[in-house]
């Protein structure tokens, strides 16, 4: 470091002074010439003067031998170096022997009376004074008197050499003096930002002992900054959080409008039988999942209003900002009619496409006017998306199989439109989507989304199969690219998950607590085993199948019955439709059944709570359960199972999981079951039940790796970044340069 700072600060001082020197030296010379020759000239006048009393007689009697002895005794001085006597027409009268070899009168004719010149004799120079003579009588003539300014070269190259010698030498010491103290200040500096950067003090500034150097402190705030830049940008790959997300959203989508679609809204106002509103957040994990998410990015959510005091609450626009009491982000309630409700949601949506793409056996139900009703409504969902977009390039998230023809509706209204479909529910083989009669027209629809996104990668290979075998297009298999009219689909999984640290956690009762009081409220006796399982009442979810394995349990390991319980929250669902009505009946049946068969009055095997719970009841489920049931006969994710995990920070607790759920990709310390086959989930509910402490610890610790990297603003911030990938492309090719990313300008410390 010092000789990098002593030649970058060594080499510019020399060239510096040799600059100095190269235009100063000639004006020191100059001065040095006019002061010795102020001086000669004031001699010369003495030497005159002298002269005015002796020299005329001498020159009238033209006498040059007492001229010569009156000179000799005059030029004793000696840096004179004679005397000459011109007439006035520069004709020689008299000189002395050394002035004669230095200067001619002709060469003097042009000095004035009283002036003096320098002229350069072969001898040197020679400074030459003349002065005019009139004595009375006499014809006038000139007297020069000539004095050697050789000697003044000669100092002058004295003076040169001793200031150069004397400006090196200083430049030198001043230099080493100046780099010195620099690098001594720039090793403390350096000292000082090691110091903090190792220790990270540069965080906090109050602590800093050095904060009175203005530029360390510059330099300080500036780490600050890029500190906490390069963690949110590493947050993009390891540790996803909501910064990161707002991070994607503001840098590479450049902050654009953001709307989200779906037909569940986030939260239901609705009447309690008091009288008073009520909110209701509902059971569905695409609201879980989607919440945190615009909590984190703002904009706007549309959705079906379906609260019965939604009305009362919204605006003339027909908005509410929520969450209530923490408002962060738009809800648009879109209101429906009974006859829409009936086609879109309970027609198509659930009789229809809900059957179709999950593997539950159900058969799935096709209307004329179901579909008409779905288009529909989907058309009336893009009026709205359409308006509350305002710009003509939002970035549009659309959520679910309620609107697979959205994309197409919205594309025509918006063409510079980000527009992203998710599809939360699996994605069937190419023959079974086949039995849709309008597969062509859902699947074109679709396709004018610009991001397509499934769970896994299987579903995702099953739709591009799809739309292989029933619509004319491109497909680029590598890619997983579909290509119709002229637009591109991008087709890719995004295995959803739930925000870490949910926030229902924050302040959630400690375990033992949950425990205690958990078994007070449903009747369970503190040595009995806690079983739980927690969803929707939907056939999808296979809670029949789990009934007849606690059943199969008991049956054959008699010393259970008494030591184990399952607790069953079933949250009513789609109550309209007959396979749901059909469901609720079976399920309550199949569980008084059993109840009857091996319960006794102070221990029932199955207790069904059919009622929706609040999310801080059901982390309190999850916080006291001793093991987790999720075996889902077809499931896109299945967050129930990322819930219990996030909610066991005591690192214990036993997750079952359906290997039919997307979560099983990634929950692999899970204990899998084929739901279908009861022997295996019985046997499954044995082998948590008799895990030892240290096997069940190891596996939730490593599922809460899992889910804590995977979690939803990484779900989120992967698709947005494919959003922002596509449109910083088209803006290479439009030349908007508003969608490219930003690029931050380098910082300077002032
Ligand atoms: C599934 C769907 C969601 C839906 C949820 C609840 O998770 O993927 O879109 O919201 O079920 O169903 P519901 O019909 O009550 O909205």
């Amino acid at each position: 470091m010092f000789r990098s700072i002593l030649l970058r600060s060594l080499v510019p001082l020399l060239v510096a002074a040799g600059l100095v020197a190269f235009f100063g030296l000639p004006y020191v010379n100059r001065l040095l010439l006019d002061w010795f020759s102020a001086d000669m000239q004031v001699r010369a006048r003495l030497v005159e003067s002298s002269l005015q009393d002796s020299l005329p007689p001498l020159v009238k009697r033209d006498d040059l031998g007492a001229l010569n002895d009156f000179a000799s005794k005059v030029t004793a001085d000696q840096r004179l170096l004679g005397i000459l006597i011109c007439g006035t027409d520069g004709r020689l009268m008299f000189e002395t022997a050394r002035a004669s070899a230095a200067v001619a009168c002709a060469d003097t004719v042009r000095i004035a009376d009283g002036h003096s010149a320098i002229l350069h004799a072969g001898t040197g120079s020679v400074q030459v004074t003349m002065f005019e003579q009139m004595p009375p009588g006499q014809a006038p003539y000139r007297v020069g008197i000539l004095y050697d300014m050789s000697f003044a070269d000669r100092r002058q190259t004295t003076a040169r050499d001793f200031v150069i010698a004397f400006g090196g030498v200083s430049v030198v010491i001043l230099g080493l003096i100046l780099v010195l103290a620099a690098w001594l200040l720039l090793r403390r500096w350096a000292n000082v930002l090691i110091h903090d950067i190792s220790r990270r003090r540069f965080l906090d500034d109050a602590q800093s002992p050095s904060l009175w150097m203005p530029v360390l402190r510059q330099v300080r705030k500036v780490l600050n900054e890029m500190e906490e830049t390069q963690r949110l940008e590493m947050d993009y790959r390891e540790n996803w959080t909501p910064q990161a997300l707002q991070l994607v959203v503001r840098d590479q989508l450049r902050s654009p409008r953001m709307i989200v679609v779906s037909n569940r809204e986030p939260y239901i106002h609705e009447h309690a039988p008091d009288g008073h509103v009520e909110v209701q957040v509902p059971a569905s994990g695409m609201v879980t999942a989607l919440e945190p998410v615009m909590r984190a990015c703002s904009g706007t959510w549309v959705a079906h209003g379906s609260g019965s005091a939604d009305r009362e609450v919204v605006d003339r626009h027909d908005r509410v900002a929520v969450p209530p009491g923490d408002p962060a982000y738009t809800l648009r309630r879109v209101w429906l009619t009974d006859e829409e409700e009936e086609g879109y949601y309970y027609g198509l949506s659930n009789e229809g496409l809900w059957p179709l793409c999950h593997l539950a056996y159900v058969r799935p139900s096709f209307r004329e006017a179901d579909w008409n009703a779905y288009c529909a409504v989907n058309r009336k969902f893009a009026e709205v998306v359409t308006r509350e977009a305002g710009s003509q390039d939002p970035v549009i998230l659309i959520q679910d199989f309620h609107f697979a023809v959205l994309p197409g509706q919205l594309r025509p209204r918006r063409p510079g439109a980000t527009i992203l479909l998710f599809w939360h529910i699996p994605w069937p083989n190419a023959e079974t989507f086949g039995v849709c009669p309008w597969k062509s027209e859902m699947l074109s629809n679709m396709l004018m989304a610009d991001v397509l996104g499934f769970h896994t990668l299987h579903h995702c290979q099953n739709f591009l199969s799809t739309v292989d075998r029933f619509i004319e297009c491109q497909i680029d298999q590598e890619r997983m690219t579909v290509a119709l009219q002229g637009h591109v689909c991008h087709v890719n999984a995004y295995p959803i998950s739930i925000e870490w640290p949910p926030h229902w956690l924050a302040n959630a009762p400690e375990i033992a607590v949950c425990r205690r009081s958990v078994r007070e409220r449903f009747g369970i006796a503190e040595h009995v085993m806690l079983g739980l399982g927690v969803e929707r009442w939907d056939f999808t979810k296979g809670v029949i199948e789990r009934f007849h394995a606690i059943e199969l349990l008991l049956d054959q390991r008699p010393q259970l019955r008494g030591q184990m319980t399952l607790l069953q929250i079933a949250a009513p669902s789609r109550s309209k439709l007959p396979a749901y009505q059909a469901l609720q009946r079976d399920t309550i049946h199949e569980a008084d059944r059993i109840n009857v068969r091996f319960g006794n009055e102070t221990w029932k095997p199955i207790v069904l709570i059919g009622k929706h719970q609040r999310p801080q009841q059901v982390f309190e489920l999850y916080r006291a359960a001793d093991f987790c049931v999720v075996n889902s006969l077809h499931d896109g994710m299945n967050l129930v199972a990322k819930e219990f995990v996030a909610a066991r920070d005591d690192e214990d607790g036993v997750l079952i999981l359906s290997t039919f759920t997307g979560a099983s990709r990634e929950l692999v310390e899970a204990l899998p079951v084929n739901p279908f086959d009861v022997a295996e989930t019985a046997d499954a509910m044995l082998r948590a039940m008799q895990m030892p402490r240290e096997q069940r610890q190891q596996r939730m610790r490593l599922m809460r790796r899992t889910v804590k990297e995977n979690n939803v603003y990484r779900w989120a911030g992967r698709m947005l970044m494919d959003a922002a990938r596509i449109r910083q492309r088209e803006a290479l090719l439009t030349g908007d340069t508003r969608r490219l990313p930003e690029i931050r300008a380098e910082r300077r410390v002032n």
